[in-house]
């Protein structure tokens, strides 16, 4: 008999497949859905910290009078802050009544600023856990990485300091040194994880002059930089781990869960495929449980993680060099 039971953030979840942050965990009609299909968990779709911050401005702006006395401002910045914390408390408060998976919250941070004191209202709206989706801009040639990675180490410890709730952490794979920073976000208290998210890119339109969106969606060759780090950090770094992009489907989940992932999290496959792919990835799983002679999926749990490899050259190979001196 094969059981995918798995443990993520201290919370017993039936399968290792979370379907992650986006529009298919918004609303609680399809957050439902997602649990009948199988899904171990669910991780809302984001509060952005920029949402709650365009709302004061847009506000305030309202009929093109900038009221520029400071106690109305502070006023509607107050009440609009308010009236989108509370949408989303709402959001947690349904999504709990409508499923028996663990809901977590997920906010998206892109400073260390006063928002971080909603932390404590997840709690009593009766969040699960807490994934915090941080992106700190980058745009800014006079910021040194150091200062940056300084502000995502920082809005963990603050959050941490704020919140009982066991607390993850979703970063991008753009840093000069991944480990290093992925050990002092959990040293900061990150009790996961999730490598890595997958950002909006740009692209052109030559007709047009201008320019446009890539696709939001990822594709199913993309999950290579994730699983390399996953594997590589996994058996080193106390925090649990979560895959994530271009996790599309079982046998992908399967490398994952031999990285040391305890869990993948998944959208654009789901958003492809309907959720009946939640699903087929949970048999899939169990299908090739069998097929190795696993009955858990603590008996393979990093399997392939980096201490449990006699060479990890094949995860830390970045250049083709053998290959083109074969070509030369
Ligand atoms: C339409 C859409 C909306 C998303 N919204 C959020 C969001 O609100 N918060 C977040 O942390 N990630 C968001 N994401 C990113 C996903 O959670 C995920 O990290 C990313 O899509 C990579 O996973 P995938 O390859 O399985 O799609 C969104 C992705 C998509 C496609």
């Amino acid at each position: 008999m094969v059981n995918i039971e798995t443990k993520f953030l201290g919370l017993n979840l039936s399968s290792p497949i979370i379907v992650g942050s986006s529009g298919l965990t918004g609303k609680t009609g399809s957050i439902g859905k997602l649990e009948e299909s199988g899904a171990g968990a669910v991780v809302l779709k984001s509060l952005f910290e920029e949402q709650i911050l365009a709302g004061i401005a847009r506000e305030t702006r309202k009929g093109g009078v900038v009221y520029g006395q400071t106690d109305i401002d502070d006023y509607i910045a107050f009440y609009e802050r308010k009236h989108s914390i509370n949408d989303y408390m709402d959001l947690i408060r349904d999504a709990k009544k409508a499923v028996s998976i663990p809901v977590l919250a997920s906010i998206n941070a892109t400073s260390d600023k006063e928002w971080q004191a909603i932390c404590a209202d997840l709690d009593k709206a009766g969040a699960d856990a807490l994934q915090l989706n941080l992106f700190v801009s980058p745009f800014d040639m006079r910021v040194a990485g150091e200062g940056i990675e300084e502000t995502y180490v920082s809005i963990v410890r603050k959050v941490k300091a704020l919140t009982s709730l066991p607390l993850s952490v979703k970063i991008g794979p753009y840093f000069t040194n991944i480990g290093n920073l992925v050990s002092r976000l959990s040293q900061a208290g990150a009790e996961a994880v999730v490598l890595f998210n997958r950002y909006a890119s740009p692209d052109m339109d030559v007709q047009k002059m201008s320019i446009k969106s890539a696709s939001a969606r990822s594709d199913e060759t993309e999950y290579r930089s994730s699983l390399r780090w996953t594997a590589l950090l996994s058996p080193f770094v106390k925090t649990d781990f979560a895959g994530a992009t271009g996790i599309h489907d079982a046998i992908t989940a399967v490398k994952f869960l031999l990285a040391g992932a305890k869990v993948v999290e998944i959208v654009s496959t789901v958003y492809k495929n309907g959720e009946k792919r939640i699903g087929e990835m949970n048999d899939g799983i169990s299908m090739w449980m069998k097929e190795n002679s696993f009955t858990s999926i603590n008996d393979f749990l990093g399997k392939l993680s980096a201490d449990n490899i006699a060479d990890t050259a094949g995860l830390e190979r970045v250049q083709y060099m053998k290959k083109f001196g074969d070509i030369g």
